[in-house]
């Protein structure tokens, strides 16, 4: 049924072109007060003054009432999670808290590798339901469409159950995933070298999950421990010959080069970037490469060097904010955390990273033309939040402000039915 939401303190429409919005256009909202919005089927028919709004909708119209009391932006949109995995890494958290560092970690057989010995043991049908699971957190958080990696596989067998698991799950859960595969996560002992498991890679693993269509990007961990440059470089652009958007996993545990990758092979976007200089910046704003920053993990690693958005953010760059779910560094699907983090810590604006994290999140997935603004004709993707002021959503942290969220004009969560 169509749904009316009348009584919006401010409604975040987020108009304007249908581009990344970069430099001062970063924190430019739209924002229209004392507003309404009419939701016909799957998308957005009318956006603005209630007093408009109102008189647009014929006398008999049938429809829902939602009377927002609040404020409504578009949903959020979550450009890098890794949310198929068999448990959570308590271990792991217990040895950081005990002062090891994640290579450490790693070393002691942790990390990555301890997924991976997770993933091969789990069930396809386990799998499936820790997503569904993890896609109901999500929508009640407000987030109604997700990228989702594979790489805790790191096999053929167990990247393609991975990616499957995504593929099969889509058609059931109200929230869009697009896949990406990221075998070239760690290296598994029974290769000697990145070089050799990444030849594997290529001869075996990318060509079945390219026939099979089972991801729209390629993604590599380009750090400290993992993978080099040259080798990196040579295995994105075998991957853009098959047809996958390339993306980089970089400068998260050192300055190591992944982002000056990810522009030599114009990756659509380099993720992580905490040890990114001034020369990486101006070269991925010259690359096209996008910046998609993830404050949560930095703050569940307790790693108190973040990335520079400012600089970024100065040098035109497409910035991003994304939440890195995963059982390892960052066990959070809450954009809502991750706009605290970035204002406090990072020193965005709350204007700035709401758009970081929705229309120029939408732009990095290549989904800007139907999400992230609320304008009529744009999918009906967006989320009722339980404050007066949109400055709230960052300032209330550790809470939960969403109250509704609106899937492809249908309200896939509302807080006031669950209890
Ligand atoms: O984005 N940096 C590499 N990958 C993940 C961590 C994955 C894990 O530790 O399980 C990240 O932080
Ligand atoms: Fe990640």
């Amino acid at each position: 049924m169509n749904i009316l939401i009348t009584d919006i303190t401010q409604l975040l429409t987020l108009k304007g072109p249908k581009a990344a919005r970069i430099s001062k256009n970063l924190s430019e909202l739209s924002i229209v007060k004392n507003a309404a919005l009419y939701i016909e089927d799957e998308k957005i028919k009318y956006a603005g003054k209630e007093s408009d709004v109102i008189k647009r909708i014929p006398k008999n119209d049938k429809h829902i009432n939602i009377k927002a009391n609040g404020v409504v932006m578009p949903a959020f949109i979550d450009s890098h999670t890794h949310t198929v995995f068999a448990r959570p890494r308590l271990l792991d958290f217990e040895m950081r808290a005990n002062g090891k560092s994640y290579l450490d970690i790693k070393k002691a057989g942790g990390g990555i590798n301890r997924s991976a010995r997770d993933i091969k043991e789990a069930s396809k049908k386990i799998l499936a339901q820790n997503l569904k699971y993890f896609a109901q957190k999500f929508i009640e958080c407000g987030t109604t469409t997700v990228e989702v990696k594979s790489g805790y596989g790191l096999d053929l067998i167990n990247e393609i159950k991975m990616l499957e698991v995504v593929k099969e799950t889509a058609p059931v859960i109200p929230l869009d995933m697009i896949p990406t595969f990221l075998g070239a996560h760690s290296i598994p002992k029974k290769f000697s070298s990145s070089k050799e498991y990444l030849k594997y890679l290529k001869d075996k693993v990318l060509p079945a999950v390219a026939q099979k269509k089972l991801a729209k990007y390629v993604d590599i961990f380009v750090d400290d421990g993992h993978f080099g440059i040259d080798e990196s470089v040579d295995y994105l652009e075998y991957a853009k010959k098959l047809g996958f958007i390339a993306r980089v996993h970089c400068e998260q545990l050192a300055h190591s080069g992944g982002s000056y990758v990810a522009s030599m092979v114009k990756a659509v976007s380099a993720d992580h970037l905490d040890f990114a200089d001034s020369n990486d910046i101006k070269r991925m704003v010259k690359s096209g490469v996008s910046a998609i920053f993830l404050p949560a993990s930095n703050y569940f690693m307790g790693v108190l060097k973040y990335p520079r958005a400012r600089n970024f953010i100065e040098n035109g760059a497409n910035v991003v904010l994304a939440t890195d779910f995963n059982p390892g560094t960052s066990p959070c699907w809450n954009m809502q955390f991750v706009l605290s983090v970035a204002v406090n810590y990072m020193k965005m604006s709350v204007e700035e990273a709401i758009v970081a994290s929705t229309y120029n999140a939408a732009c990095v997935l290549g989904v800007n033309n139907s999400v992230g603004m609320i304008i009529p004709n744009m999918q009906a993707d967006l989320v009722v939040m339980d404050v007066k002021d949109y400055r709230e959503i960052a300032y209330y942290f550790g809470d939960n402000l969403n109250k509704i969220t609106i899937k492809k004009g249908r309200i896939v969560y509302d807080k006031s039915n669950t209890f």
